[in-house]
């Protein structure tokens, strides 16, 4: 089996989302390779409950196992992430496993208004998770949460009308955006799908509203798990394998997400776990 350091990351989303969190993986870690599971299949997980979520991350993260030897897990979801990250760490405790969660701390440290959105799906927003994370700031500004159900399935079919249609539903139904007193002046995406529809959300809620996401911090965080037990790799970039790509849905979705949004002309496999 390859040295440590060699072995690739593995990253895995319910879909195209997580490219927003590889993004940033890849330029934080430009001598890494990866290996990225859209469970398209069978997405969105948003609305799903802690079981089903449960069960398919412990799939796809056994496949990463057991045929790409990862050395380091991302799992580039806020809703598998809120469902199954503390059973997966408890099932592979010489795993580094990373996760995502709403970017509320770094909202509250940006907010003047302290008045903040929190668009995630409606799984996450119900998870004791969030929960905790939300009650241990609820003293320091006003959350507003706004569940997104239809936002998912129109950026996994790459819908503009449908992205449209949901962003202005979204984005009117959580209140008002803008930098007097009372007013939202920081949304946070807490889903790893919502980056890609910036354009749309910029329509409701105007250009001056701040946007957090976690795919930095999330990468910041894999650079030092991996720096921790010695496992950065240190080729040059010329030297880098490419990165692979598996769908268990919709292949030609991935390769067109990863072209249009990350600029990778790369082939996606099927994938059945
Ligand atoms: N991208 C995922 C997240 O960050 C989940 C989207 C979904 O499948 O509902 O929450």
């Amino acid at each position: 089996m390859a040295e440590l350091s060699s072995r690739p990351i593995g990253v895995f989303d319910s879909g195209v989302g997580g490219l927003s969190v590889l993004r940033a993986l890849m330029a934080e870690l430009p001598h890494e390779q990866f290996v990225y599971v859209a469970d398209s299949g069978h997405a969105p997980y948003g609305e799903r409950d802690d079981d089903y979520l449960i069960q398919r991350s412990h799939a796809v993260t056994d496949y990463l196992l057991r045929q790409h030897h990862i050395k380091a897990l991302v799992v580039a979801c806020n809703t598998a992430t809120a469902a199954a990250i503390h059973i997966l760490r408890d099932a592979h405790r010489e795993l580094p496993i990373i996760g995502i969660e709403p970017a509320l701390k770094p909202a509250v440290a940006h907010s003047k208004t302290k008045v903040i959105g929190v668009m995630a799906t409606r799984s996450t927003l119900q998870s004791e998770k969030f929960k905790r994370l939300l009650a241990s700031l609820a003293d320091q500004a006003r959350f507003v949460l706004q569940p997104c159900s239809g936002l998912v399935p129109a950026i996994e079919q790459f819908d503009a009308i449908k992205i449209g249609a949901a962003c202005a539903e979204y984005t009117s139904a959580i209140g008002t955006f803008g930098l007097q007193p009372e007013q939202m002046d920081t949304l946070v995406l807490g889903c790893t799908h919502y980056p890609f529809a910036e354009d749309a959300l910029r329509k409701g809620t105007g250009d001056e509203v701040v946007y957090l996401e976690g795919g930095a911090p999330v990468a910041r965080q894999t650079r030092r798990l991996l720096h921790a037990v010695n496992a950065l790799h240190n080729a040059t970039e010329a030297e880098r394998s490419p990165s692979i790509f598996y769908s268990t849905g919709d292949t030609n979705a991935l390769q067109s997400a990863a072209q249009r949004w990350l600029g990778l002309h790369t082939t996606v496999a099927a994938l059945s776990v």
